[in-house]
């Protein structure tokens, strides 16, 4: 069984490979499969874009197709930027975006946030799957590390004093939203494909 995934963020397809690897099924990007596609994120929560894009992806190739749809949720911004993470302030930096949070949470004590991960995917039937993980933390005074993506570097992980920027890979997949309702997504897939 071939899985696309419905995404062009280089940071989450890295992630979503590494973790799907041991379904042991072949799963390729929608661009190495030949698919160039943006889906309008018209949903008003992670779960309602998640199908959004892994639909669009599965009736452009008639194949499984399994999309993320994440963000942050600032308790101290009503849980913003939450869906609009990724066009946060119409930024269209990961960097801009990281110093529009800072400025706007200047002066602001309260820093808890946590990263909302949602995984979904569709299949050809219309059948759908879908599985939510979170990560809770609070967010930095100022950028640090290297690694991850988008707002890593300004995410401290609750009960560490490391941002998601300053941890390797490995160890980012074994607390993070995304590996977390990937884990949930893989064994509800597993149920999924053993019941057919
Ligand atoms: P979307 O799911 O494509 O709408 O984008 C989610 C956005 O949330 C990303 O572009 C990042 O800005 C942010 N985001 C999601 N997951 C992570 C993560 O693991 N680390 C840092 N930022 C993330």
């Amino acid at each position: 069984m071939r899985y696309i995934l419905a995404s062009n963020n280089k940071g989450k397809l890295k992630e979503m490979k590494a973790i799907l690897a041991s379904l042991g099924a072949d799963i390729i990007s929608q661009s190495e499969a030949g698919l160039e596609l943006e889906a309008d994120e018209t949903g008003k929560t992670f779960e309602e874009n998640a199908i959004i894009k892994a639909r669009a992806a599965c009736e452009a190739l008639h194949e499984p197709a399994i999309a993320d749809d994440s963000g942050l949720a600032v308790e101290a911004l009503g849980g913003a930027p939450g869906v609009y993470s990724a066009r946060y302030g119409g930024c269209t930096t990961d960097e801009e975006r990281v110093n529009l949070l800072l400025k706007n949470l200047e002066g602001v004590k309260n820093r808890k946030a946590k990263f909302v991960s949602c995984i979904a995917c569709v299949f050809p039937n219309g059948d759908a799957i879908t599985a939510r993980g979170e990560c809770e933390g609070t967010i930095t005074f100022l950028p640090r590390g290297e690694g991850g993506f988008g707002y890593d570097p300004v995410f401290e992980l609750a009960g560490t004093e490391k941002t998601m920027a300053e941890i390797s890979p490995e160890e980012k997949n074994a607390v993070s939203h995304r590996g977390r309702a990937l884990r949930i997504f893989e064994m509800k897939l597993r149920e999924y494909n053993a019941d057919k």
